[in-house]
């Protein structure tokens, strides 16, 4: 129960990633403040809580409206009392190379990804500063730190996304706030079989097919990736701020 008492606030707490985050804050006595785009999903994270006995309080919202996400930690902050741990996990996926890129898929995938992402850390390091200090984890991409083929507003959103993290990590170490960067590859969730869909794949066999690409010999599943983000944000890494930490089963982008 390492995180009794305390409270860690989940963007895209409804997608692949982010249930699997929530669930295990959750085992581990959390309250979390849930944020999505609606509320029916995050509804359906009830049940997650029931089954540990814990609270999972909704905070619904569309992280490209800025008065939303400059005021979600303050938001979470007086409904709950308190804000130990944010991880920023929400994000889109734009593929492409630049030149089949338009306007509206560069703003919309650098207000979600990046500038979301400094407008809730802005938010929450004041809070923790002025509250005994905090973690922040942020999901970035093994693409964002080796930039792979035909994903160039991702790849450079997710860019952003580390360095960012690193920036804050170095910046307010002294005051007790730490940031980290977790960078996963390939991650069975909704946003890679939506991907293969489109392609006109079956999600199913596209997904064995690239685990034959890794290392390890299966793609990760989102529990890999909470495991990682649930250690940044716990005192097992106490020592750790400013990284970017790659979780792909030994497997470069290629
Ligand atoms: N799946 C992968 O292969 C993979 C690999 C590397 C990094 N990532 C990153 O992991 C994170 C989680 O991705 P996932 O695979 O679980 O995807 P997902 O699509 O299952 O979940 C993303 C969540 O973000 C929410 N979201 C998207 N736009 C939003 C908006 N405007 N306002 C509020 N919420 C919004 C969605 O509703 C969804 O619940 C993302 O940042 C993604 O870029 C994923």
């Amino acid at each position: 129960m390492r995180f009794k008492n305390k409270v860690a606030l989940v963007t895209g707490a409804a997608g692949g990633i982010g249930r699997s985050v929530v669930e295990h804050f959750a085992r581990e006595g959390a309250t979390i403040a849930a944020a999505d785009q609606s509320r029916e999903q995050l509804l359906s994270l009830r049940k997650i809580a029931d089954e540990y006995q814990t609270e999972v309080v909704p905070f619904d919202g569309n992280l490209g409206d800025t008065a939303y996400c400059d005021s979600l930690p303050t938001q979470v902050f007086e409904k709950t009392g308190q804000l130990d741990i944010v991880v920023n996990n929400a994000g889109i996926i734009t593929r492409g190379n630049v030149l089949e890129a338009t306007d509206e898929d560069w703003s919309r995938s650098m207000t979600i990804n990046v500038e979301a992402v400094f407008r809730i850390c802005r938010n929450a390091i004041g809070l923790m500063i002025q509250n005994n200090g905090g973690t922040i984890v942020n999901v970035a991409s093994c693409w964002g730190l080796y930039p792979g083929p035909d994903h160039a507003i991702y790849c450079t959103s997710k860019a952003a996304v580390a360095a960012l993290s690193k920036c804050m990590g170095r910046d307010h170490a002294h005051q007790g706030v730490r940031v980290n960067a977790v960078c996963p590859n390939e991650v069975n969730t909704p946003m890679l079989h939506t991907g293969f869909s489109r392609r006109g794949f079956d999600p199913d066999s596209a997904i064995t097919e690239l685990g034959k690409t890794v290392p390890v010999g299966r793609i990760a599943e989102p529990d890999d990736i909470a495991e990682v983000i649930v250690f940044l944000a716990s005192n097992a890494s106490k020592y750790i701020t400013g990284a970017t930490l790659e979780v792909n089963g030994g497997k470069p982008v290629y």
